[in-house]
C-alpha cells in the first residue's frame, strides 16, 4: 500500500488576544498512531481542526504527499480521506435516528443527486458491511440515544471510515470511556492501522495509554511543537509529561490531613433515578473526603444528581447538620449549602455563551451584590481568583468560555462551584479531560475546601486518584454500595473486586 504523509509547514492561527498555533511544522503517515499530547491549551484541538478543515483562516501551508492542498472547508478535508471524531462525541450525532442513519449520515447528503437517497435497505446493508468490517458489534436499526458513550464512538468511527480516510483523527476519544471500553476502542484503532493502513493521531491527556498504542509521539506547548519522538521500551509517562509542562513534575499528589470532625452529611436508603440508584447509604463527616468508586454505569453520576434534586428521588433521606433537606429541584441543594460539579460540564457545567467572569459567579451571585445590583468589580476579583488558583488559560476573564479549549472549560465548570458557599461539594469525575498539572490544581481546591471545614464527595473510575485525595471511599454497583473501605486500608485491587459486583469479603 502507498505511503501517504499529511503535513504543516509554518501553520499558525491567531484568535483575539491568542496566538493558537505558532508556526507548527507537523508530519504523520499512513500507517502509523501517533499521539499528539500537551497541557490544556496548548493548541492541539486547534491543529487538528486545521487539518480537518475547520479552522479555514490558517497562514502558512498543508501538503499531502509532497503537494499543497488548501483545506479551507471540511469538505475539501473529506475530500483528501481527513477524518475527525470530534472532542464532544454527542454533538456529532443525531440521537434520534438509528445506527445506520447515523453512519450513513455524511452519505445521505453527499451521494443525493437532487433526488433523495431513500433506499433503507441499502443503507442499513452499507452500514451493517461498514460495521462488521470493523468488528463492532452494534445492530443498525438501535437508535443512537440507546447507546453507551463507547458505542457511540464506534458509531462514529464507522461513519469517518464508511467514506475515504487516510487520516484519523481523534480528540480525547478515551476520556469518557472505562478501562474495558478504551482496551475495545483501541483493539479497533490498531485493525484500521493494520488492515486499512490509516494514519491515526490520537490525543488524550491519560499518557499511559500513548505508550500503550502509539508508534511516535508529538508534544505541543503554547501553541508550538516541542518535540517529535519514538515510543520506545524505556518511554516514561514522566518524561512526556515534563516535555509538556516544560518542567520537572511530581506525580503523586501529597493528600493534606485534616482534622475531621463529626458526622455532617448522610444519605439513608436512598433510592431514585429510574432505579438507578438503589437503597444508598453513607456518610461524610466535617473535613473529610469520600470517594464513590464504580465502574462506568455503576450508577456514581446518578447517585450524585438523585441527591443534588436533578434527577428524582424516590425513597430515602438526605440530611446536613441534622436536618433533614427537602431537595425537589438543583436550587433547593444549592440553597441549603449542596454543590455538585457535574460530569459532562458542556450540558449542565457552564454556559458556554457566557463569559468566564459570568460562569464563575454564576452559583453565588447573591455574594456579588448590593440590593439587586450585581457589582462588576466584585466578580471580576472572583473570576481572577479563580483563573488564578486553576491556571484557567484564557486571554482575559471577559473570553466567551465557547472559546476556551476543553481541558480549561471543565476548570471553569469546576471554579463555578468554588465560589458558592456550601457545606458540601460533589465532584463527578472533575478530572476528565483535564491535563495533570491542572489535575493537581484541582486536588489542591479540593484540599482547600476541607481546610475550611467542609466536606467532599468525590465519584471517580479512576481508583489511583480515589487512592490519593479520599479518606474512605464507598464502592458503587448497580445502583447499590458493595463497601465502604478506608483509603489508608485499602488499594485497587480491593476496590476492583468490589467494583465488579463480588458479594464475598475481599481476602
Ligand atoms: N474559536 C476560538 N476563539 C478564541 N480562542 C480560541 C478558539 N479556539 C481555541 N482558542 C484558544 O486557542 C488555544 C488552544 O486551544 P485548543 O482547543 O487547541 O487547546 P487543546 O490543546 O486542545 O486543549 P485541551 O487539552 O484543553 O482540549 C486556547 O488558548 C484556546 O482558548
Ligand atoms: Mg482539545
Amino acid at each position: 500500500m502507498a505511503r501517504m504523509t499529511l503535513g504543516t509547514r509554518n501553520v499558525s492561527i491567531e484568535f483575539p488576544g491568542v496566538k493558537a498555533l505558532n508556526d507548527v511544522n507537523f508530519e504523520v503517515s499512513t500507517g502509523e498512531i501517533r499521539a499528539l499530547v500537551g497541557a490544556n491549551g496548548a493548541g492541539k484541538s486547534t491543529l487538528m481542526k486545521v487539518l480537518a478543515g475547520a479552522n479555514p483562516d490558517y497562514t502558512g501551508e498543508v501538503y499531502l504527499n509532497g503537494e499543497t492542498v488548501e483545506l479551507r472547508t471540511t469538505m475539501a478535508a473529506k475530500k483528501l480521506g481527513i477524518q475527525i471524531v470530534y472532542q464532544e462525541v454527542d454533538m456529532a450525532l443525531v440521537p434520534t435516528l438509528s445506527v445506520a442513519e447515523n453512519v450513513m449520515l455524511g452519505d445521505m447528503i453527499l451521494t443525493a443527486d437532487k433526488k433523495p437517497l431513500v433506499s433503507w435497505p441499502e443503507m442499513r446493508r452499507r452500514a451493517k458491511e461498514v460495521l462488521d468490517r470493523l468488528h463492532i458489534n452494534v445492530n443498525v436499526r438501535t437508535l443512537v440515544q440507546d447507546l453507551s458513550l463507547a458505542q457511540k464512538q464506534m458509531v462514529l468511527i464507522a461513519r469517518a471510515i464508511v467514506n475515504k480516510c487516510n487520516f484519523l483523527i481523534l480528540d480525547e476519544p478515551t476520556a469518557p470511556l472505562s478501562d474495558s471500553e478504551t482496551a475495545e476502542l483501541f483493539r479497533l484503532v490498531r485493525h484500521l492501522q493494520e488492515t486499512e493502513n490509516i494514519a491515526i493521531i490520537f490525543i488524550s491527556h491519560r499518557i499511559h495509554e500513548i505508550l500503550q498504542i502509539c508508534q511516535k509521539y508529538t508534544v505541543m506547548r503554547n501553541g508550538e511543537i516541542v518535540d517529535t519522538s519514538d515510543v520506545t521500551d524505556k518511554t516514561t509517562t514522566r518524561e512526556i509529561i515534563e516535555k509538556m509542562l516544560g518542567r520537572s513534575f511530581e506525580e503523586n499528589f501529597p493528600k493534606e490531613t485534616v482534622p475531621i470532625g463529626e458526622k455532617v452529611f448522610e444519605v439513608s436508603h436512598l433510592s431514585g433515578a429510574d432505579g438507578k440508584v438503589n437503597d444508598v447509604s453513607f456518610y461524610v463527616r466535617k473535613g473529610e473526603i469520600v470517594g464513590i468508586a464504580g465502574l462506568v454505569g455503576a450508577g456514581k453520576s446518578e447517585l450524585c444528581k438523585t441527591i443534588f434534586g436533578a434527577y428524582e428521588k424516590t425513597g430515602g433521606t438526605i440530611t446536613l447538620n441534622g436536618k433533614e433537606l427537602k431537595i425537589k429541584i438543583p436550587t433547593d441543594a444549592l440553597r441549603q449549602g449542596i454543590a455538585l460539579v457535574p460530569e459532562e460540564r458542556r450540558k449542565e457545567g457552564v454556559l458556554v455563551g457566557e463569559t468566564v467572569t459570568f460562569n464563575l459567579s454564576a452559583a453565588a451571585l447573591d455574594k456579588f451584590c448590593s440590593g439587586a445590583f450585581v457589582i462588576k468589580s466584585r466578580t471580576e476579583e472572583n473570576a481572577r481568583k479563580y483563573v488564578d488558583s486553576l491556571g484557567i488559560k484564557t486571554p482575559s476573564i471577559n473570553q466567551k468560555v465557547a472559546n476556551l479549549s476543553g481541558g480549561n472549560q471543565q476548570k471553569v465548570a469546576v471554579g463555578k462551584w468554588m465560589a458558592a458557599d456550601c457545606d458540601v461539594y460533589i465532584f463527578d469525575e472533575p478530572t476528565k479531560g483535564v491535563d495533570v498539572g491542572a489535575k493537581q490544581d484541582i486536588f489542591r481546591l479540593i484540599n482547600d475546601i476541607t481546610r475550611q471545614g467542609n466536606s467532599v464527595i468525590y465519584a471517580s473510575c479512576e481508583n489511583s486518584e480515589l487512592l490519593s485525595i479520599t479518606d474512605r471511599i464507598y464502592v458503587l454497583f448497580d445502583g447499590h454500595v458493595m463497601a465502604e473501605l478506608e483509603t489508608a486500608k485499602t488499594g485497587e485491587d480491593e476496590i476492583m473486586h468490589y467494583s465488579v459486583g463480588s458479594t464475598t469479603q475481599y481476602a
